[in-house]
């Protein structure tokens, strides 16, 4: 096989030739389920020939357009995504060429907003203590995520953090009927011991994505967050980089609980791994408050490239008209059943968690008291690297500290052969790690 200087650091060099529906084909022809979507992009599958057609027209029709001029592929984008995923009141819309420059800029947005206002004092991020949020050197700073800070611990501005919700481990016992009102406790006293009237934003996933795992929280958390975020002034930014587009069985994923967020971020799945694509999306209330103090968020040169917003275009339809935000749903509930049924009596998985087609195992030594193993083992790795050896790749989660964390979160598109194929292989992978 031919040995090509990528990646930066050297390991494992897989080529990959080609992809279709959910299998990636490697260049001497062994086919890899991709149960985790690459990095939990891939929504609507490989191989769409109609978005490459949108693509390959933009590009040729006009190539490069500076991002605050509308061409026609960022006018369809702009159309299907108001048209049918942002709600009515998340419609200024602010795209970026990834997650994390779309963090970043909900970051500068919230801070903006509350200067505007002349609450200049608000300037600071408060965030959780597992999550990720990004590669900038601010989104590195608010990500509650130690082995992504390596090396940068220095540099890294400190950041008011408060704990995640994490049923599983929940201090006053795992799954506890108290569980969401404890962390939204935490929250409030977070709020009042840093200082209310410094915090511009409170910034978090709604189901935390591979950092924790697919971890959700209790159903009360997120509207007592919302009343507490209100009460004090505090915007909420909500981080749907993974959780979006349909990836949890609602377009998103704060819509499993009744409320919504002041700023919107999204990424991944948009252009469902067709183009590089992040988008920003602000109540009115947040886009006017700008307008009216003359400020707006510097766009990235790249960012909403026209041949982005046409593979993002062509992919949420796709998903409209082929009902797959109900297939997520659908296809998740099949993949946690047989997940289920798989670990249930697993003397070394603590839970199955997740929602949709986000979903996640948590790998102990000792269920009974959930001890982990120890970092040396490098469980994850063994596991996700014995699961590739059987043709099935998965996602590492994790964060270091909290570990061993394998993560699914496969094209939409699935069917139960694949869901079955899954679960076999993730059970042989684990066994055989451990
Ligand atoms: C929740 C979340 N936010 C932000 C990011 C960063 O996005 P990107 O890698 O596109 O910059 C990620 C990437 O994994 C993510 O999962």
């Amino acid at each position: 096989m031919q040995t090509v200087n990528w990646p930066f650091s050297p390991g494992r060099q897989i080529h990959i030739a080609r992809a279709e529906g959910a299998y990636l084909i490697t260049d001497d022809g062994r086919r890899i389920l991709d149960a985790a979507g690459g990095a939990i992009v891939v929504n609507v599958g490989h191989g769409r020939q109609r978005v490459a057609d949108k693509v390959m027209e933009a590009t040729r029709d006009y190539s490069y357009v500076v991002p605050p001029w509308i061409t026609p592929s960022r006018a369809a984008m702009s159309a299907v995504l108001c048209e049918h995923w942002l709600p009515a009141n998340l419609q200024r819309i602010h795209c970026t060429s990834g997650g994390s420059e779309a963090n970043e800029s909900a970051i500068k947005m919230a801070l903006q907003f509350h200067s505007a206002r002349g609450d200049a004092g608000r300037t600071r991020i408060l965030s959780r203590s597992l999550s990720y949020h990004g590669t900038t050197m601010k989104t590195t700073a608010v990500s509650g995520h130690q082995a992504r800070k390596k090396g940068l611990t220095g540099a890294l501005e400190g950041a008011p953090s408060v704990a995640t919700p994490y049923p599983l481990r929940c201090p006053l016992g795992s799954h506890h009927p108290d569980t969401g009102e404890y962390y939204a406790r935490l929250l409030e006293e977070t709020i009042l011991a840093e200082g209310a009237e410094t915090i511009a934003a409170f910034l978090a996933e709604p189901i935390t994505g591979s950092s924790g795992g697919a971890i959700v929280p209790p159903d009360d958390y997120w509207p007592r967050v919302r009343e507490i975020c209100d009460r004090y002034g505090i915007l909420l930014i909500l981080d749907e980089v993974m959780t979006g587009f349909g990836r949890t069985g609602t377009p998103f994923g704060y819509q499993h609980w009744p409320i919504e967020p002041d700023i919107l971020v999204g990424g991944k799945g948009l252009a469902g791994g067709y183009a590089p694509l992040g988008g920003v999306f602000a109540t009115e209330n947040v886009g006017a408050t700008l307008d009216s103090a003359g400020m707006s968020v510097m766009f990235h040169t790249f960012g909403g490239h026209p041949a982005a917003c046409a593979a993002a275009a062509e992919v949420l339809m796709i998903m409209v008209e082929e009902n797959l935000v109900e297939r997520s749903a659908d296809q998740g509930a099949k993949l946690h059943a047989r997940l289920n049924e798989t670990f249930r009596d697993h003397p070394h998985v603590a839970e199955v968690r997740g929602r949709g087609l986000l979903a996640a195992i948590e790998i102990v030594e000792d269920r009974s008291d959930l001890t982990c193993f120890s970092p040396d083992a490098d469980l994850t790795n063994r596991v996700v690297a014995a699961a590739l050896r059987k043709g099935v790749f998965f996602y590492g989660g994790g964060t270091g500290d909290v570990r061993d964390i394998v993560c699914m979160g496969p094209p939409f598109t699935i069917g139960e052969t694949e869901i079955d194929l899954m679960c076999e292989v993730l059970l042989e992978s684990v066994n055989e790690a451990i």
